[in-house]
């Protein structure tokens, strides 16, 4: 596939494969595509790209401080001298480590979400896209090992011209006005290393690149930055397999949190466990939100009750959550997801559609049983009906100037990164020179 990059010129390559592949319901303007686009000229060199990969991709680093107090006495030798360790994904430590590393992942909640005392945390190589792809092989595909290598293939390198921003998945953005201390040093960061990528080749302005949870970190980064800050350093947003309005297996988590796991878990696992995952704020992120599912589309039916997306707190307290967490949802969550807003940098969106996706759970014999699926469109995780929001949310905004959505026919949620036809497509887009003259509100 990258050697295909190389043999065409990309305005005909892009070209080709615009008639091959199925442009959503943009599709009417593809006339506009092909002829007004404008390309990278290499010889001018790139401009840097930024990656933020999805949920779980990110590696995590702990270091133990003297107020930390184990839960076993078994936990107290790793504590090593406040050393940092691999805390996520460790796959070489021994399963009897399993309740040290459930206890130093889970998050507590006093005002603002943090780690239990004495434990810090940091992503691995913040910077480089190296951190992300250290997991096991199997994650490389989903953790964008693929894209990073056909962005080298078209010349990027980590460290010069490509840099990767891994951000603590088990956080969530929150509403204005909450306490975030994890997302508030996200941004610092993300913003430094942004200028920095953009004083290393020639104060260019940067492309941000987000796969899945990637994309609710980046449109809070963006948001929360001044536009003249935004304008100057951002030339483009690609935000692959993100919807704008969250996805229905997303409820599944909380129906049935019992006994999904049917391995035992191991420290490489413990991110799952439910005295683990029952903590995390990003649980609640890709809820279904009334911005993309109407109030009558019912996404979760019990025998005497149906839930559509407004209904969330309700389902929630009927699954269980306890009223506590029910009003952090509404009052540090629900609010994001309904002022999701647009970049108004330029922005394209890249999704797969056409794979069966779980489009309402129904519950015959309470929400603790198995549930019956019914399936309907999307990208296998992601609703169609959250990715055609997108046009709406991001698209329809006023003052939203360049905005694109690809979606790309019978291409699943982590194929968008992985698959090659997918990656041509996709990284076509974030060669594609965005300028707003050539381009109008969708
Ligand atoms: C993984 O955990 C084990 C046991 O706690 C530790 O010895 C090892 O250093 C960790 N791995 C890394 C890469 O830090
Ligand atoms: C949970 O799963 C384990 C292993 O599959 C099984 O032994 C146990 O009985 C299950 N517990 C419940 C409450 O279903
Ligand atoms: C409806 O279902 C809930 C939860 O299963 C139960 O508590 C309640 O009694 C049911 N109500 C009726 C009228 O059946
Ligand atoms: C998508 O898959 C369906 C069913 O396999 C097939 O009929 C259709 O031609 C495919 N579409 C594209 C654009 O590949």
């Amino acid at each position: 596939m990258a050697t295909k990059l190389r043999r065409f010129p990309l305005p005909r390559l892009l070209l080709i494969l615009s008639t091959l592949f199925f442009v959503g319901q943009i599709a009417a303007s593809l006339p506009w595509i092909e002829s007004n686009q404008r390309y990278v000229d290499h010889t001018s060199g790139l401009y840097p790209v930024v990656l933020l990969p999805g949920s779980s991709c990110s590696q995590i680093e702990v270091r133990l401080t003297d107020a930390y107090e184990p839960p076993s006495p078994a936990c107290e030798a790793l504590k090593r001298d406040g050393r940092w360790s691999l805390l996520y994904k460790n796959i070489t430590a021994p399963d009897a480590e399993v309740p040290c590393f459930a206890d130093q992942l889970r998050l507590v909640y006093d005002g603002d979400y943090h780690n239990a005392r004495g434990v810090e945390t940091r992503p691995l190589y913040f910077g480089s896209t190296r951190g992300f792809l250290a997991n096991e092989p199997a994650d490389r595909e989903l953790c964008m090992g693929k894209l990073v290598e056909a962005l080298e293939q078209a010349g990027y390198r980590d460290g010069e011209s490509l840099f990767g921003a891994p951000y603590d998945f088990r956080h969530a953005p929150a509403a204005e006005g909450q306490a975030n201390r994890e997302l508030s040093r996200f941004r610092r960061a993300l913003r430094a290393l942004v200028e920095r990528a953009s004083r290393a080749n020639g104060d260019k302005a940067v492309a941000l690149v987000s796969h899945s949870q990637g994309g609710y970190f980046t449109m809070d980064f963006l948001r929360r930055s001044p536009l003249s800050w935004r304008r100057r350093f951002v030339k483009h947003y690609v935000m692959a397999s993100t919807g704008a309005g969250g996805f229905v297996v997303s409820m599944q988590f909380f129906a049935s949190t019992g006994n999904s796991s049917s391995s035992p878990p191991s420290p490489a696992t413990a991110m799952s466990l439910p005295s683990v995952g029952r903590t995390l704020p990003s649980r609640f992120t890709a809820l279904p939100s009334p911005m993309a599912f109407g109030d009558d589309t019912p996404l979760v039916v019990t025998r005497n009750k149906s839930y559509a997306a407004c209904d969330m707190s309700a389902f929630l307290a009927a699954a269980g959550l306890p009223p506590d967490m029910v009003r952090l949802y509404e009052t540090r969550e629900l609010p994001v997801a309904l002022n999701l807003g647009a970049p108004l940098v330029p922005v394209t969106c890249v999704n797969g559609v056409g794979v069966p996706t779980t489009e309402m759970l129904v519950y015959r014999d309470g929400l603790d049983g198995t549930p019956e699926v019914a399936y309907g469109d999307g990208d296998g995780v992601v609703n169609l009906a959250s990715i055609v929001a997108l046009d709406k949310v991001i698209g329809g905004h006023p003052r939203q100037e360049y905005y694109r959505s690809v979606r790309i026919a019978n291409m699943s949620h982590r194929g968008v990164v992985s698959n090659p036809v997918a990656l041509q497509r996709l990284v076509g887009e974030i060669l594609v020179v965005t300028s707003v003259e050539d381009t109008r509100v969708m």
